[in-house]
This record gives structure tokens, sequence and C-alpha cells, in this order.
């Protein structure tokens, strides 16, 4: 079905962004929702409630995964996914991933509204714990799903920060806690689950707002990578202390800190990017000398290759410091993902959408991960991207107008009519 008349409620929509929003376990405007959280839990629950009003069956796996499935006049055909996550970093915006899910349900409503009959099923997904912040990891959810994750994970994963705090309760608690059992291998998805699997989400870069383009369709995500570091060096009183001869260990983690940066801008390549978003100093007293810091490393970048060449060097870096300052650095990669490729079908189909709908729009790169990252394992994949306001992303400022997503709800409505179809 080429040709199709359908409405998308933005008013609704918008309503619907800022209730998320609203659940938030730090005041607007920012966003805070960890995964199993109150604020997390709430938002489900809500969710669930606006698509059983739809009339979208639920099924939710032993993680959270939550599959809201419009049934097609062909069942036994695999079905036609789109979706995203709604937890939220600390100190977040309201777009990043709710986009694609309040997105993905608005778009599943219009199709229903203007009489449209899908041959196979429309599903939208809603993955669980897409960022790091609670477990470390992050597509946690969608690792799962594509078989990427050892279920040894739920005994092995406790909460995050990690480092000397990480003693907290295991991942299999939390999420009994959460109302979620069953074991994980019961949460992989079969390779032929999806037809096509479309994901809308904020560019969070500033690429499509610098050159006036309405809409990204992503070819490629990138390849990330992560690591903590525990550095241990000597501490003991401030005052009494003399410089000469300490091992302070905040010292020894500022250079580390540089020599990440160093290393990621040596490339050259601007798809390189390296970033410690976490330090924590022990004992964290004023007076005393730091004994014990524990860093997190985020590196990216489009070539798998160079970013492990960019690994080499610092690992090879932390030995130098650790001897030049005779502190110890133990080093331990959290994830190493090989980067995703976009389906040449579902790229199409987004591009004739966009046609059809008379919205410009360019091909590019993702930088961020997201849960596509995973399911271009066991699915056709394409992302495609709304601007948002300087390419602010992972702030409480992130904003994106009802204008681009209303593009972009267009777009993948067009699309999932077109994948859909037998
Ligand atoms: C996702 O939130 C990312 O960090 O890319
Ligand atoms: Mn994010
Ligand atoms: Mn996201």
């Amino acid at each position: 079905m080429t040709v199709m008349n359908f409405e998308i409620n933005q008013a609704r929509l918008n309503r619907e962004i800022d209730t998320l929003a609203s659940l938030s376990a730090d005041p607007a405007p920012a966003v805070t929702r960890i995964v199993f959280s109150e604020q997390d839990l709430q938002a489900r629950a809500w969710l669930k409630e606006r698509c059983r009003e739809a009339g979208l069956g639920i099924r939710e796996d032993a993680v959270g995964n939550t599959f809201l499935r419009w049934t097609g006049a062909r069942p036994d055909l695999p079905a036609v996914g789109t979706g995203s996550h709604i937890d939220a970093i600390p100190h977040a915006g309201k777009y990043d991933g709710v986009i694609g899910v309040l997105g993905g349900l608005e778009a599943i409503r219009a199709l229903q509204a203007s009489g449209f009959q899908p041959g196979r099923s429309i599903e939208l997904l809603l993955f669980t714990s897409e960022e790091p912040t609670r477990f470390g990891i992050g597509c946690f959810g969608s690792r799962l799903l594509s078989g990427a994750l050892d279920p040894g994970a739920d005994e092995k994963l406790r909460e995050a920060p990690a480092g000397e705090e990480a003693q907290g309760r295991t991942l299999a608690q939390i999420r009994k806690n959460a109302g979620f059992s069953g074991s994980l291998e019961s949460v992989r998805l079969p390779k032929n689950y999806y037809s096509a699997f479309v994901e809308l989400h904020i560019e969070q870069g500033p690429i499509l707002e610098r050159e006036g383009i309405s809409l990204g369709l992503v070819t490629d995500i990138a390849a990330p990578a992560s690591l903590r570091l525990e550095i241990e060096g000597e501490g003991g009183h401030a005052g009494g202390r003399l410089m000469p001869g300490r091992r302070d260990a905040l010292c020894a983690a500022a250079e580390v800190i540089l020599a990440v940066e160093r290393a990621a801008l040596a490339t050259g390549v601007v798809d390189t990017v390296g970033t410690v978003g976490i330090c924590q100093v022990h004992p964290g007293a004023i007076n005393s000398i730091p004994s014990r810091v524990y860093l997190t490393v985020d590196l990216r970048d489009t070539d798998a290759a160079r970013r492990d060449r960019v690994l080499a060097e610092i690992r090879a870096s932390c030995e130098q410091i650790a001897q030049q300052r005779r502190v110890g650095v133990k080093l331990e990669m959290i994830n190493a993902d090989a980067p995703a490729q976009s389906s040449p079908e579902v790229l199409a189909a987004l591009k004739s959408a966009c046609e059809a709908e008379n919205i410009s729009y360019r091909t590019m790169v993702s930088r961020a991960y997201h849960d596509s990252l995973f399911m271009a394992r066991i699915a056709p994949v394409a992302m495609l991207f709304i601007p948002c306001r300087e390419g602010v992303s992972h702030r409480p400022d992130e904003y994106s107008s009802p204008q681009q997503i209303n593009d972009g709800v267009r777009v993948l409505t067009r699309t999932l009519a077109r994948l859909s179809s037998v």
C-alpha cells in the first residue's frame, strides 16, 4: 500500500511526552528515570494502559522488554517492529528514547484510525535499560534479545555505580522485586521474529539542524566500548603527610583521564570519541589523600579496528602511569561491541516514505548507540533520526520541536504501513 491518508494526533503526542517527562526522580526540566525505579515502573504501567486502549496485545519478557502487538491478517509471518527505550540517565531530557516509543504508538494509532489493515503484525517494542546507569552496561534488554549477553549476568551484574559501591543487589534480585521473573535465556528472540525493525530517535548530534535537513536515515551505528578502572594508591593525612613520595590515586586518575582524551584526539578523526564519565574517590574527604579511585571510560568509533587501537593506547598509558606513580591500575572491559549496518531494504522503505511525505532527508552515521545495534544481529534494521536543538542530548535542555517530531512520526507511519503490507 503506497498511497494513504492518515493523521498524526500531534497534540496527544505532545501531551504524552510531557506526561512521561513528569515521571522523573528529579524535578523538571530534568528527567531521571532509572530502570526498575518507582518512576520507571509507573511509566511502564502508564504506557501499557495507553497500549491497552489502542487494542494492542501485551507481552513482557523476563527482564521487562515489552512487546505491544497489533495483530495483522497474517500473524504467521514475522512481524514488523518499531520502538526504543524510556529509561533516562540522571538529569536527562524528555526526548531520548521516548520519541521512538510514543512516536511508534502514535504511528500505530494513526494507521488504525485511517482504516489500514496490516498484513504482518506491527509490534511496538519497549526495550529495558538501554542506558547503562543501573547495571553498568548499555542496551541491556536488546543484548539479551539478540543473544549477545551471557545469561550469567543475572548473578554477576550488580547495581552500578560499580567499583567499591558495586556491593549492591544483583540483577536477579532487582528484576524480581520489579515483578520480572523467568530465566535470562528465555529472553532471546529467534532470528526470524521480525521481518524488519525501525527505530525512531533524536539525532543527539548537530548535523541535521546545521544542514537544515528534516530527517536522518542511519546507515551505520558506531562501535561502542566501555571499561572500568580501579586505581589503588596510598591514603593518609592531608596535612601530616609530606608531598614527596605520595602515591595519590586521584593524581594518577587525572593523568589517566587526560590520556584517554589524548588517545581519542590522536586519531585525527571526528568519529573517535572517548569520555570518562564517572570518577569516584575514596575516602572522599577534604583532608584525606585519595587512596582509591574508580573511573569509567566510554570509547566509540565508526571503525572498530581504530577503536581497538585507541583502547590499546589507553592500556599502555595506564601501565606507564602505574609505574611512574607507583599505584595499582586494574582495568576491566565491560563491553566492546561490533558496529552495525542498516538493511538496504529497510532504508529503501524509509527513503520512499520520505519522498511520499515530501520531507528532506540524508543518510548518516549514528555515533550514539541504540538498541538497534543489537537488533541488527537478528533482524533487518534501520533508524530514523529527527533533529534536536544544537545536537544537545543527555541534558535537561534536550529539545525537538513538535514539527520535527511530526515529520519523523509521519515517515515512520508510512514506513510501517509499507513494511507490514504483504
Ligand atoms: C546512549 O544513550 C548512548 O550513550 O549512546
Ligand atoms: Mn541516551
Ligand atoms: Mn536513546
